[in-house]
């Protein structure tokens, strides 16, 4: 009999085709998340697991499924949803979606940081809402790139690609904390590599692409943002956990830094009523990083291939392998 597989969201035609020709596929077919008690009653007894970021997938979901669970690939690069741990300890192959959102999410973050630093949306409500009386010379100003020392926390692949989407704005220095060296990549886009201290110190736009991990968790606290300029701009593109919210939230407010520009936060949705929404010197994304119709679709495929060749016992395209 063909295997089972589990999608949890409506996803791509395409990406339901082919697995659709190898496996038997249930899915929950709606655009928003599938319930807790959904996805644990349907994982019952699957071979496969197609999941996303907002499902967590932790021992509870594992043994539910049972001992039959070979795969379980992720629609995202991100996997701090997943339990590695017991997946591992369950032999179960990982599958996630690297490269192909990383130019989305670059571009992303170029633009986040543009309209935060240059405070596009307060500029845009005040164009409609009347606060527009006439030009004038220091109304919306803000910090711009020229000449600004940039500093990237995280210099994986999307944070190299941030870093080379910057250089033509003239920044004057490109620099980076990264866990490992990637010294040929730096030495190809012209970065420095620094300790977090001195990143912070020196930065004018301090950018966040690392992963979150034991060691990165609420890295940006209070302390963190002590050390960054009154005039620094935090961006994050990564994952809401990097950051100590409450610390951003004293920050922004106090004006220990100038502005902050979020696409992940804590926790998503988040509520209307955080303080973050009333703050004017923070701009807020629902998380669309990768949101180019290429890379999402590009991501549903990926995702449905590791499934496949997972099943097949071939190599995935793309697997965790941690
Ligand atoms: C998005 O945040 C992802 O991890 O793919
Ligand atoms: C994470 O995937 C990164 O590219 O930095």
């Amino acid at each position: 009999s063909k295997p089972k597989v589990y999608v949890t969201r409506a996803i791509t035609t395409e990406a339901m085709n082919i697995l659709e020709e190898f496996c038997e596929v249930s899915s929950w077919p709606e655009p928003d998340p599938v319930s807790r008690d959904v996805l644990l009653e349907n994982v019952s007894g699957k071979d496969a697991l197609f999941c996303l970021l907002t499902d967590r997938i932790d021992k509870e979901v594992l043994d539910k499924a049972g001992p039959n669970l070979k795969i379980i690939a992720t629609m995202s690069v991100g996997y701090d949803h997943l339990d590695v741990n017991e997946i591992k300890k369950r032999n179960i192959k990982i599958g996630y979606t690297p490269d192909v959102l990383t130019d989305a999410t670059a571009e992303l973050t170029v633009a986040l940081l543009l309209a935060t630093s240059r405070r596009l949306l307060e500029a845009n409500e005040e164009a409609r809402n009347g606060g527009w009386k006439a030009w004038s010379p220091f109304w919306l100003c803000g910090p711009g790139l020229n000449g600004a020392t940039v500093g990237i926390v995280g210099f994986g692949r999307i944070g190299q690609e941030v870093a080379k989407r910057l250089k033509p704005f003239n920044i004057k220095r490109l620099i980076y904390h990264n866990r490992s060296e990637k010294a040929k990549e730096a030495k190809e886009i012209g970065a420095t590599r620094v300790n977090l201290e001195e990143l912070l110190a020196e930065s004018d736009f301090v950018i966040a692409t690392c992963a979150l991990t034991p060691e990165t968790k609420e890295m940006f606290n209070d302390c963190a943002f002590k050390k960054m300029k009154p005039t620094a701009v935090f961006i994050n593109t990564s994952r809401g956990g990097v950051v100590h919210q409450e610390s951003l939230v004293r920050a922004l407010t106090h004006k220990t830094i100038w502005g902050a520009g979020l696409d992940v936060m804590t926790p998503e949705p988040l509520p209307v009523d955080d303080p973050l929404f009333k703050l004017k010197n923070c701009v807020i994304l629902p998380h669309i990083g990768s949101a180019t119709i290429e890379a999402r679709s590009t991501m549903a495929m990926l995702t449905a291939k590791n499934i496949l060749a997972g099943l097949k016992g071939e190599n995935m395209p793309a697997e965790l392998k941690i």
